[in-house]
C-alpha cells in the first residue's frame, strides 16, 4: 500500500517545486496540482485493471500503449500472442486503472465521464466512476509524457476532472463533398483525443444523399454519384465511435436541403421534376411537399429504417433554410395552409415538424433540429441546435427546449481558434434562469464541407476544434487565449500522432500546386509564404471562386490553413504596441522579414508556371505591407491623422488585403489595428491606457450598425 500513501501525498502537494505550472493537456482538467518527482516510463511499463473492465476500455489501453511506443521507441511487455501483457497484481503495475462501473456499450448522453489521476514516482493511479471516465483519463495521461536526457517520464501530479457540458460534438458534412469512412474514423480518433463525445453526421443535402437505403434504394442509387455509406459501414462507424465513447447522431435535412432525394423520388417535391443532384453551394428552392399523405407514408418507411440503423436516441431532421419559394408558388399547398389554419409557410413547416416528431416518437427517438424549427407548437422535448445567432440559444432554452450551441463554432468559416474559444454557451453575462441554463446541453463544431475534401478536411477541423472541445469540457474560467494557443500547439502534435492529416497533407499539396519545375529553394520559399496566407474567412469564398462539386480544391486557399501562426505572431506584436508594452519600432523586424520573403517569392514565382501570376500579386502585396508598416512608424511621431491620410491608408490597406484565388494575407486585421494606433497616437497623452486601447479598437473595427 506504499504507493497509496505516496499518491495521497502527491494529491495534497500544492504548487510545483521547481516546475512551471503549465500543463500541456487539452482540454485542461478541472483541477490539478504538480507534486515533486516523476514516474519513469520504461520498457517495464505494465497496466492492471482493478474494478470493472470493458472491451472498449481494454482496447483504449492498447491504443494508448501503442501511441506511447510510437513516441518513445520502447517496446512494452507483451504476451506470446502479441497482445499487451496486463499485470495481475496492482502492487507491481505501473498504471492501475480502477473503474467502479462498466459504461454502457453504446455511449449515452449524460454518462459519467469524470476521473481522477494520481501520478507518483512509483505508480499511476487512474480512478473513475465508469469505464468511460477511465478512457477520458487515459487521454489525459497520454498527453503527460515528457522526455529529457534521463529518458521518458510523467510528472508527479494529481488531477481531478469532469466535463462542464454533456454534449460536446463535431458535425461532419459528408453531403457537399463526400467524406469516406477513413476520414470519419481518423476524425473519431481526433475527437477521442479532444474528449468530444458526439459525432453529428450531416448525411443528406441538395448535393448528395449518403446512406444506403434498402427500403427506398433510389435515394442513394440516384442521389449520390455512388458515394454513400453502406449500412454495414454505418454500423462500423457507430462501433468505432462507441469504442471511443462517442455517440453518432445522424442528420437527414428536411424539408429543405433535400434536392438529392428528389432525383429518385420527384413525387416528394413541391414542384414537378425532374430533378438532378445540385452541384453548387447555396440555398435552393426544392422542398418536400408537406401537404400530401404520401409524403408521410414515405418518411415513415424511411425513418423506420434509419432509426433502426442509428441506435442513438437523438435523431436530427435539419429544418434549416427552407426558403418557401416552391410552397408559395404551389396553389394546392397554399390552399392547404388556409384549410388547416396554418397561417403561412412557417406554420406549414411547424405542421410538418409535428408530423415528423410523431413518427420519431413512435420510433423511440428525440427530435433534434436547427433553430428554424423553433415554433410555439413544437413540443418542448425537441432539441434545438442554435446556429443563426446568440439569441437563438436563449430563445429555445426559455421556451423549454434542450439546446446545443453551434453559432460561433462554424469551423468551416476559417476564423481563428481564439474566436471560437471565447464563445461560451453560457457566458457570465447570460440572462437565463438556473433551470433554463440546465437545458444548455453543450455545443458542436460544424464542419460544413462546401470547401473541404478528404485531402483538406482535417486541416479545417484541427487543431482549432481542440480549442472548442476545451471550451465545452473545461471550467468557464479557463479562458486565457495565449495559454490556449500554447496548449493547442501540443495538441496539434498529438493529433498528428493519432493519424490526423492536418499538418502532413500540406507538403504534397504544395508540391502539386507549385508544379514540376519548382526548385528546392522555390518550394522552401513557397512553404514559408503559404504560412502567411489564409483562406478567406466567413461566407466570402463563393465571391471569389465558382463554388461547385466540380472545382478541385487544390489551390492556394486550400494549401493555406486557417489561423495562420505567422499572422498571429504579428497580431501579438501589434497588441503589445497598443497595450503600451512595446515600442512601435519593435515592428520593424516583421517588415524586414516580409520584404525578404516577398522578394524570394518574386524570384521563384516563374518556376510555378501558371501559378506565377497570383503568387506575384500576393507577394507584391506582402512587400507593400512591409513598406506600409514603415510609413506607419513614421506616422507615430507626427500629428493626428487627417482625412486625406486616413483615406489613402484605407485604400492601401484594401489593396494589401485583396485575396488571390480566395487566399489572403493573414496580417490584414493587425495592420488595421496598427493603422488606427498610428492615426490616434497623439491622443494617447490625454487618455488613460484603457481608454486609448478602446479608442484604437473602435477606430479599427467600428461596431456594425444594426
Ligand atoms: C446551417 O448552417 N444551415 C445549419
Amino acid at each position: 500500500m506504499r504507493f497509496r500513501i505516496l499518491a495521497l501525498l502527491a494529491a495534497l502537494a500544492i504548487g510545483s517545486p521547481g516546475r512551471a505550472a503549465e500543463l500541456n493537456v487539452m482540454p485542461l482538467p478541472e483541477a490539478f496540482s504538480f507534486a515533486s518527482g516523476r514516474l519513469a516510463v520504461t520498457r517495464e511499463f505494465t497496466v492492471v485493471f482493478k474494478g470493472q473492465k470493458t472491451a472498449a476500455l481494454e482496447a483504449a489501453v492498447g491504443r494508448a500503449l501503442r501511441r506511447w511506443e510510437e513516441r518513445t521507441g520502447l517496446v512494452f511487455p507483451r504476451t506470446p500472442t502479441g497482445t499487451y501483457a496486463f499485470a495481475a497484481d496492482p502492487e507491481h503495475a505501473t498504471l492501475v486503472i480502477d473503474s467502479a462501473a462498466a459504461a454502457p456499450e453504446l455511449p449515452q448522453l449524460g454518462v459519467d465521464e469524470s476521473y481522477s489521476l494520481e501520478v507518483t514516482g512509483a505508480q499511476v493511479s487512474l480512478r473513475a466512476p465508469t469505464t468511460l471516465g477511465a478512457q477520458r483519463g487515459l487521454e489525459t495521461l497520454l498527453q503527460l509524457l515528457e522526455s529529457d536526457s534521463q529518458g521518458w517520464s510523467v510528472p508527479a501530479i494529481a488531477i481531478k476532472d469532469h466535463p462542464r457540458f454533456p454534449w460536446r460534438g463535431l458535425l461532419i458534412d459528408v453531403a457537399r463533398h463526400w467524406q469516406p469512412i477513413e476520414v470519419i474514423k481518423r476524425n473519431l480518433d481526433g475527437m477521442a483525443l479532444a474528449k468530444l463525445n458526439v459525432l453529428h453526421l450531416h448525411l443528406s443535402d441538395d448535393q448528395g444523399f449518403r446512406v444506403e437505403s434498402k427500403t427506398l434504394p433510389r435515394l442513394h442509387a440516384q442521389g449520390s454519384d455512388g458515394h454513400y455509406f453502406t449500412q454495414e459501414q454505418i454500423r462500423e462507424i457507430i462501433a468505432y465511435a462507441a469504442a471511443r465513447g462517442i455517440r453518432v447522431v445522424p442528420e437527414f435535412d428536411m424539408p429543405g436541403h433535400s434536392q438529392s432525394w428528389f432525383v429518385g423520388y420527384p413525387e416528394l417535391a413541391s414542384a414537378p421534376g425532374p430533378y438532378q443532384i445540385e452541384r453548387h453551394w447555396g440555398v435552393f428552392n426544392p422542398v418536400t411537399d408537406p401537404t400530401k399523405e404520401t409524403t408521410y407514408a414515405f418518411l415513415e418507411k424511411f425513418l423506420g429504417e434509419m432509426t433502426a440503423l442509428f441506435p442513438d436516441p437523438y435523431f436530427h431532421i435539419g429544418g434549416d433554410e427552407n426558403n418557401g419559394v416552391q410552397w408559395s408558388a404551389n396553389a394546392a399547398i397554399q390552399a392547404f395552409i388556409k384549410e388547416h389554419d396554418l397561417k403561412n409557410n412557417e406554420g406549414l413547416h411547424a405542421y410538418f415538424n409535428r408530423r415528423i416528431q410523431k413518427i420519431l416518437t413512435a420510433d423511440g427517438k428525440n427530435l433534434v433540429g436547427w433553430d428554424e424549427i423553433l415554433h410555439p407548437d413544437l413540443p418542448a422535448s425537441a432539441v434545438i441546435q442554435s446556429w443563426r445567432g446568440p439569441k437563438g440559444l436563449a430563445a429555445a432554452a426559455e421556451a423549454g427546449h434542450p439546446v446545443i450551441l453551434s453559432n460561433g463554432y462554424y469551423i468551416d468559416l476559417c476564423h481563428p481558434a481564439a474566436d471560437h474559444y471565447l464563445n461560451d454557451p453560457l457566458p457570465s453575462t447570460n440572462a437565463l434562469t438556473a433551470e433554463q441554463q440546465a437545458r444548455v446541453l453543450g455545443g458542436e463544431a460544424t464542419m460544413w464541407a462546401e470547401w473541404a475534401t478528404p485531402e483538406t478536411i482535417d486541416s479545417r477541423i484541427w487543431p482549432r476544434t481542440a480549442a472548442i472541445a476545451e471550451r465545452l469540457w473545461s471550467p468557464a474560467k479557463v479562458n486565457d487565449v495565449d495559454a490556449m494557443y500554447r496548449r493547442l500547439d501540443y495538441a496539434s502534435q498529438r493529433l498528428t500522432e493519432a493519424g490526423l492529416l492536418h499538418q502532413t497533407q500540406l507538403a504534397p499539396m504544395l508540391r502539386r500546386y507549385a508544379g514540376d519545375a519548382i526548385t528546392p529553394s522555390g518550394l522552401e520559399a513557397l512553404r514559408e509564404f503559404v504560412a502567411f496566407v489564409q483562406p478567406v474567412q466567413g461566407y466570402r469564398r463563393g465571391g471569389y471562386q465558382d463554388g461547385s462539386q466540380f472545382l478541385a480544391l487544390t489551390g492556394l486557399a486550400d494549401c493555406a490553413t486557417p489561423d495562420s501562426k505567422a499572422g498571429r505572431a504579428f497580431a501579438r506584436a501589434v497588441d503589445a504596441v497598443v497595450n503600451g508594452k512595446a515600442d512601435p519600432h519593435s515592428l520593424t523586424r516583421f517588415a524586414q522579414s516580409w520584404r525578404e520573403l516577398g522578394a524570394r517569392i518574386q524570384t521563384h514565382a516563374a518556376e510555378t508556371g501558371a501559378r506565377a501570376a497570383e503568387l506575384k500579386s500576393l507577394s507584391e502585396q506582402l512587400i507593400d505591407a512591409a513598406a506600409y508598416v514603415g510609413d506607419l512608424l513614421g506616422k507615430f511621431a507626427s500629428a493626428r491623422a487627417d482625412e486625406a491620410w486616413l483615406k489613402s491608408a484605407s485604400v492601401r490597406l484594401e489593396a494589401i488585403s485583396r485575396p488571390q484565388s480566395a487566399a489572403e494575407l493573414s496580417i490584414a486585421e493587425p495592420l488595421k489595428l496598427l493603422t488606427a494606433a498610428a492615426s490616434e497616437w497623439p491622443r494617447r497623452e490625454k487618455l488613460t491606457p484603457a481608454e486609448w486601447r478602446e479608442l484604437v479598437h473602435r477606430t479599427a473595427f467600428p461596431p456594425e450598425k444594426p
